[in-house]
């Protein structure tokens, strides 16, 4: 049994603690907002927080996550009403939306170590990929929310 704190709450997975925490999340916990786009840790869908760092979570197993606390976008904030939804909201950031919880979950990170990102500082915080293209405003917003 593996046991780790999810979104300030204790849980307890029986499964394969090589199990990628993405599948424990989604398919265990039923918080599908962490999504899943390519598996291998190069698009940034999955990205959750672990203990403040953003981790791609289809690369980190349930056995590895033993005795952390990881957030994910369900509880960044309760009523969507965090800085980078409203910003990511009103600056019309999402196009098709696929990546966009991964994104918000990086960008928070970076928002908590710095609240005036260069554009650089941005681009290296955040590697996830957009096939919409959506760069551009994820920037704007970004620096909005800071
Ligand atoms: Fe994890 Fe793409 S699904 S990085």
């Amino acid at each position: 049994m593996t046991r780790f704190t999810v979104n300030d709450r204790p849980v307890q997975y029986r499964m394969d603690p090589e199990t990628p925490l993405l599948w424990a999340l989604r398919d265990a916990s039923n918080l599908t907002g962490t999504k899943y786009g390519c598996g291998t840790g190069d698009c940034g869908a999955c990205t959750v927080d672990i203990d403040g760092e953003a981790v791609r979570s289809c690369q980190v197993t349930i056995g590895k996550t033993e005795g952390r606390f990881v957030t994910t976008i369900e509880a960044l904030s309760p009523d969507r009403g965090h800085p980078l939804q409203q910003a990511f909201a009103a600056d019309n950031v999402s196009q098709c939306g696929y990546c966009i919880p991964g994104m918000i979950m990086a960008a928070s990170v970076l928002l908590r170590r710095t609240n005036d990102p260069s554009d650089e500082e941005i681009d290296g915080a955040i590697t996830n990929i957009c096939r919409c293209g959506i760069y551009p405003r994820l920037r704007g917003a970004i620096k909005r929310a800071g």
